[in-house]
């Protein structure tokens, strides 16, 4: 536990941007996930990269086939961060939110 928390200060040390990745294009499969590891890999193509962690139990309700928005997140959206990297069942419970082009909702 020590250990744990010795690595969580040394983490907390690299100031990185907060961003929620959304997926999936109908209620039932909505996916939501607070993710720093976001970033831009390359302008043409236009690329970018993030990664989830393979042992979350939220991975398995990410969508591979549905489109992707990258919410960037502001201070003041600090909520959101926990909620949406908290109890999986009850991340969109009482949030607002609307629907992209691409159907995937974003905040
Ligand atoms: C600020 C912040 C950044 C995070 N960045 C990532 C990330 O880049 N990749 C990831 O898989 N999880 C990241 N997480 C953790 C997830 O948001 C979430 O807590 C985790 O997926 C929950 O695990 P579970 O799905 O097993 O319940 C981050 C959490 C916080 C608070």
């Amino acid at each position: 536990m020590k250990n744990k928390q010795n690595l969580t200060s040394v983490f907390s040390l690299f100031s990185t941007g907060v961003t929620i990745i959304t997926n999936g294009t109908s209620k039932k499969e909505y996916f939501g996930c607070t993710v720093n590891s976001f970033t831009s890999l390359s302008l043409d193509p236009p690329q970018f990269l993030f990664c989830l962690g393979n042992e979350n139990e939220n991975l398995k309700s990410f969508k591979i086939k549905s489109p992707v928005n990258v919410n960037i997140l502001s201070k003041s959206q600090e909520n959101l961060s926990n909620k949406f990297a908290g109890d999986l069942l009850n991340r969109w419970d009482g949030v607002s939110f609307s629907i992209a082009k691409n159907k995937v909702p974003f905040f």
